[in-house]
């Protein structure tokens, strides 16, 4: 039983869509895994994810109801066997609040080494490109995180 946390800033934008798309992927393929979502702030907290995130996940074949942001907590690291974030600054945030206990976090994007960018930038002042680039590097990481989970186990 694998259990993975996807974390952003906001929990509205970049980890859902991981969390929905990881989930679809994933579910053919492995099916006792535990797949969840957190930010690195309370910004958002019991919002659903942003609208644009939203209907650019529904075009490309992913349902994002029933998500709801939430804070990553000192917990999580012993909960998740995976915890993955999307940039720099999460993953810096995320050391910061594990405070050297549990599971280490990692970038994300380290399981798509074919993409050569290790962040997936924040869409949230962008346009719609930025939400159709945040899901196509999603679908890359996810991939390799699934070739990963079935390599090791
Ligand atoms: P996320 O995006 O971290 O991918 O959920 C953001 C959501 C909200 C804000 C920034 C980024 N914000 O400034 O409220």
């Amino acid at each position: 039983m694998k259990r993975i946390l996807f974390v952003c800033l906001g929990n509205i934008c970049r980890s859902p869509t991981a969390e929905a798309v990881f989930k679809k992927r994933v579910s053919k393929l492995i099916p006792n895994i535990i797949v969840d979502s957190a930010g690195t702030t309370n910004w958002h907290i019991g919002n659903p994810p942003d609208a644009r995130a939203c209907a650019m996940a529904a075009e490309l074949g992913y349902d994002m109801s029933g998500l709801y942001a939430r804070a990553a907590i000192r917990d999580d690291f012993h909960d998740f066997d995976y915890v993955l974030a999307m940039d720099r600054q999460n993953l810096a945030d995320l050391e910061t609040l594990r405070n050297g206990q549990g599971t280490k976090p990692q970038l994300f994007m380290d399981f798509a080494p074919e993409n050569s960018m290790r962040e997936i930038p924040d869409p949230y002042y962008g346009g719609e490109d930025g939400f159709l680039q945040v899901v196509k590097m999603i679908e890359q990481a996810s991939d390799g995180l699934i070739d990963q989970i079935l390599t090791l186990d």
